[in-house]
């Protein structure tokens, strides 16, 4: 299974709003179609994003016709700043972002400025392959036989296009032996963790459950949790982690209960530009999320709703946040 796969002239992804009923694949043909699927989420989570917004940018330089240099930038331009503005929490789409206007700098020709864009997005692509394997080999090791770790979301290679964040970490403990038991949460309003997270876990035949997210609380003062491990989609630099509602009551219980909680994330979603949590802009969805429930209205009608797609954990509530590089404290 390839969440995201480049093929030449267009960028294939599997649709993640059909799963777990239907596995289809999608073949994205400009960089539009590119930057609806992110803002549908029929690609999502943080590297992931990253990933198919540096192809989605290399698709739409490769459609710029002009032989001009100069017109080509202009036109780049344009692309690159829809790809941008399609979600504003994970940081992996800035990042990528940043680093295909960088490649797109270093062009002298309108040949070679293409070429580089997809040589820089296909970099971009291996290097969370290797960044999500070694953040699974690193979390690893803090997983002993017998536990059993609560996950929120959905952080495996679905939503990294590599091994896995959080639930790579987990998928690479049961690969290793260890005789492990997952809680996975729901996570309402779209239920990445009952769609996505379940499916995973499931075509790996790693021993979990399905739970609600107000069940975490009750579990984790019932002892039955041994450690919490999310993804993450932005951090500030001190340590403040945005990641997908929820995430915050998770960490406040697992501190409550004693519980270790664990950010498992890659290079790419750290920022070093943001002092703290509260400076991370968290992505406000439409209403129907939450007044729908896999596509069936939940809620009467004509009612107000919030719906942010992403709250943000204090550095306090962080045990140690496991990257590519080890494990380290916030
Ligand atoms: O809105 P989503 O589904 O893109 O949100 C995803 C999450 O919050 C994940 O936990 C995060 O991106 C980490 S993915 C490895």
């Amino acid at each position: 299974m390839k969440p995201v796969e480049w093929l030449g002239d267009r960028l294939m992804i599997i649709d993640q709003t059909r799963l777990p009923q239907h596995e289809i694949y999608l073949e994205l043909a400009d960089v539009h179609q590119v930057a609806e699927a992110i803002r549908s989420l029929k690609v999502r989570g943080a590297p992931a994003i990253g990933v198919a917004a540096a192809y989605g940018i290399a698709l739409g330089a490769q459609q710029i016709e002009t032989q001009d240099l100069e017109d080509f930038r202009k036109e780049y331009k344009l692309v690159s700043d829809e790809i941008a503005a399609t979600r504003p929490t994970a940081r992996n789409l800035f990042m990528a972002v940043e680093q295909m206007d960088t490649a797109v700098g270093r062009a002298s020709d309108v040949i070679s400025a293409r070429e580089y864009l997809v040589a820089e997005a296909e970099k971009i692509h291996d290097a969370e392959i290797d960044s999500t394997l070694r953040i699974a080999q690193n979390g690893a090791t803090l997983i002993k036989d017998g536990d059993t770790i609560l996950t929120h979301c959905n952080t495996g290679p679905l939503a990294t296009t590599g091994s896995g964040t959080a639930l790579g970490v987990i998928i690479e403990a049961f690969h290793q032996g260890k005789k492990i038991e997952v809680l996975a949460t729901e996570t309402r309003p779209l239920c990445q963790g009952a769609r996505l997270t379940a499916w995973e876990l499931k075509r790996e035949h790693v021993p979990f459950r399905l739970i609600t997210d107000s069940m975490a609380g009750h579990f984790m003062k019932q002892a039955r949790v041994d450690m919490v491990v999310v993804g993450a989609d932005r951090i500030a630099k001190n340590g403040d982690t945005a990641n997908k509602i929820g995430t915050y009551s998770i960490a406040v219980l697992a501190h409550e209960n004693g519980v270790p909680f664990y950010i498992a994330a890659p290079s790419t979603t750290f920022d070093e530009r943001i002092d703290k949590g509260d400076e991370i802009v968290i992505e406000e969805r439409s209403p129907d999320e939450v007044t729908h429930l896999y596509g069936k209205r939940t809620a009467p009608e004509g009612i107000e709703v919030f719906n942010p797609a992403f709250d943000v954990t204090p550095a306090r509530y962080i045990t140690g946040f496991i990257t590519e590089k080890g494990i380290s404290k916030p």
